[in-house]
């Protein structure tokens, strides 16, 4: 025995000793965990049966610990444990951490997949993934045949993906168990208690509750309703800075990253004049785009002397936990996708919680130590928020979902065992729609076309997978690729609050009077012009980063293309026809100018406006397309191109024959 074994473990000794150090204090870590004990009680059950539904407060160890323990247990028999994610920072941090645990390089042992960017191997068995990733594997996979665990985590959230993957996940267990082959163990994991409804879908999955460890939360309300939740915010956080003792962190959930980003920079400021002795503010946003540096800088520990504040969307609601936060304020707001029925299309807005979700979010404040919550709205209020967050999926477009359930060989997409279905004309809207974007056979069978099967290629809505198809009539697929993918990455704009209106004057001379999309192009193609210089983006305000993610989703789509033979041509200056392909994917998105000088949607008749941010704001062009409705104080339009009537008749003339817009007469 001795010989060989000897040989590694005298090498252990040579790790630095504060290598060892670190890892002893991440094991002790686990250990500590309130999921530890249930360790062997959590492998018998899954052992035992073919589903399982596991509760357990957020932070109580779920996510990064029950994959080692499936893992360590062999349960996985040397195939891959999936672990989906609705958030791919989630997934991206969560795995650094648990490959940090196992003490492998990420990519080996231990790896994520989110959209665009895979750091899996051959060697990966444990693998964490967005939802929308595992879902497109099942395109071409419906029976999951690489896994042998799959664990929907965050279930609770509901996602759209979450949703479709229940049942494609349940469909596939049951398949193979049809045929004999190996076994799919399907666990559902929940932060919230009601879990009867996953546990009857799952054909009466045993439910094992996880001892939680929650303090006592104090919850303050308040007396009247705030007309401005910001200032609100800024004002509770300031009043708890004064008399809290530092090292008391607080986590303030907002709705989006402009006003985080600004309510940073406010914090910032203010904090530089608090007069007397408090302790100085380290300031750290949190939300889904923000670069993973600096998202990883809220969990390192507060230094001393000193009090975080994290400035979260939803994200910090439960799938992220952070250490040393003893008071939340929460707005009771969140920012959520919201279907329009009539105009097949969904709109981000911002709308008051669930209770279900301002208890998640109260429950932050209690992780270690009594804590409070500070609700910026008053009892009444919260008395009227829904008890539980409708599931997306009764709430959004299903256009993309329909595609990858037809592109899996499912056909009877109505009677699809959903959990909860969506409405019947929810279904049938969507369908409509891929009919009239081609991807559909007009009669009744839903059959997808070979168009609709190339959409189904892209990991992209099914509007922008069409408009990528289009560009080959129109040869200008180098210019669409490039506009796709700035579109699926968060802003290339770096607009900072205090340099806004240098920044506009400087990005002026990319502005295009064909509208934001043939601006995206210029800036892509000034970009690309100096070699993706650093000192070029700073001095324009672009987001480098962001620019070179966008640089590698292109890379990822024009292999795509260039595997199924599209032909990469590129039109030059001849922006028209660019703007021509778009129109291909969002002629439902349309709107045409008024007498007033306001702009009616084609497709409801509704009133929009042109955003502010847009290049078209001081232009009225007759015909526009948009590619997203954000309600604020208005129905604005986002990310706009000008456009022929011609182009828009041509693109579905029997959607428009029926619409009747003015269109006619401009002919
Ligand atoms: O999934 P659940 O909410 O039950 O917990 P988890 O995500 O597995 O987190 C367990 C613990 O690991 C938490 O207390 C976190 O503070 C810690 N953790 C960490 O330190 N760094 C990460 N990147 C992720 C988790
Ligand atoms: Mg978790």
């Amino acid at each position: 025995m001795n010989g060989h074994n000897d040989r590694p473990s005298q090498k252990r000794f040579k790790f630095s000793q504060n290598g060892d150090d670190h890892y002893n204090k991440i094991r002790e870590e686990r250990h500590n965990l309130p999921i530890y004990p249930a360790r062997g009680r959590l492998i018998s059950e899954v052992q035992r049966h073919s589903s399982v539904v596991i509760i357990g407060e957020t932070g109580s160890g779920k996510t990064t610990q029950i994959p080692q323990f499936l893992f360590e247990a062999g349960i996985n028999r040397n195939s891959i444990i999936a672990i989906t994610q609705p958030r791919r920072v989630a997934a991206i941090t969560i795995s650094q951490r648990v490959a940090q645990e196992k003490r492998t390089d990420l990519g080996d042992l231990v790896g994520y997949c989110v959209r665009f960017d895979d750091t899996t191997s051959e060697r990966t068995k444990i693998k964490y993934m967005t939802d929308g990733m595992l879902l497109r594997e099942a395109i071409s996979d419906p029976l999951m045949k690489r896994y042998s665990v799959v664990i929907l985590d965050e279930a609770h959230e509901r996602t759209i993906h979450t949703d479709v993957l229940f049942g494609v996940v349940k469909q596939a267990q049951h398949e193979r168990k049809k045929l004999a082959m190996k076994p799919l163990k399907i666990i559902v994991m929940s932060a919230t208690m009601d879990v009867d409804h996953f546990s009857q879908y799952f054909n009466k999955a045993p439910v094992l509750y996880l001892e939680g460890r929650q303090f006592p939360i104090r919850v303050l309300y308040c007396k009247e309703e705030q007309s401005d939740y910001l200032f609100a915010a800024l004002v509770t956080l300031f009043q708890i800075h004064r008399e809290a003792p530092a090292q008391e962190d607080v986590l303030i959930f907002l709705t989006g990253q402009e006003e985080i980003e600004s309510m940073v920079k406010s914090i910032r400021d203010i904090g530089q004049n608090v007069p007397g002795n408090t302790p100085n503010l380290l300031v750290c946003p949190l939300y889904a785009a923000l670069p993973a540096p600096q998202q990883l800088k809220v969990f390192q520990t507060t230094p001393k002397g000193c009090r975080k504040v994290i400035v979260a969307t939803n994200i910090a609601e439960t799938s992220i936990t952070i250490s040393g936060v003893r008071f939340v304020i929460d707005t009771g707001m969140v920012k959520a996708k919201i279907y329009n029925s009539h105009g097949g299309l969904d709109i981000m807005k911002v709308v008051h919680l669930s209770q279900a979700q301002a208890q998640q979010r109260c429950g932050r404040a209690g992780r270690e130590s009594p804590g409070t919550c500070y609700r910026l709205y008053t009892e009444q209020q919260y008395e009227a928020f829904k008890k539980n967050t409708v599931p997306e999926i009764q709430r959004c477009n299903l256009a993309s979902v329909v595609l990858q359930l037809l592109a899996m060989g499912i056909h009877d997409v109505v009677n699809f065992d959903f959990m909860d279905k969506p409405s019947t004309e929810a279904i049938l809207s969507a369908i409509e729609q891929l009919k009239l974007l081609g991807a559909l056979e007009t009669d009744a069978d839903l059959k997808l076309t070979s168009l609709g099967k190339l959409m189904a290629l892209f990991p992209l809505d099914p509007k922008l997978s069409r408009v990528i198809l289009a560009a080959k009539d129109h040869h200008c697929l180098e210019e669409i690729l490039s506009i796709v993918s700035l579109l699926s990455v968060d802003s290339i704009l770096y607009t900072p609050q205090s340099k806004r209106e240098k920044a506009l004057a400087v990005r002026e001379k990319f502005m295009s009077s064909e509208g934001d999309h043939i601006t995206l192009l210029n800036i892509y193609r000034a970009y690309k012009g100096v070699n993706g210089n650093k000192a070029w983006c700073m001095e324009n305000f672009i987001n480098m980063r962001n620019m070179q993610t966008a640089f590698d989703v292109r890379k990822q789509l024009r292999e795509i293309c260039m595997k199924h033979s599209l032909p990469l041509e590129s039109c030059g200056q001849d922006t028209a026809s660019v703007r021509r392909c778009l129109t291909t994917g969002y002629f439902m998105s349309s709107a045409e100018l008024q007498k007033e000088g306001e702009y009616v949607s084609l497709s409801t008749r509704k009133t929009v406006s042109i955003h502010p941010s847009s290049a078209l704001f001081h232009c009225k062009p007759a015909y526009v397309l948009y590619n997203e409705l954000v309600q604020t104080t208005k129905c604005y339009m986002r990310d706009l191109c000008v456009v022929d009537a011609d182009w828009l008749y041509q693109a579905a003339p029997v959607y428009f024959s029926k619409r009747k817009p003015g269109m006619h007469t401009h002919a």
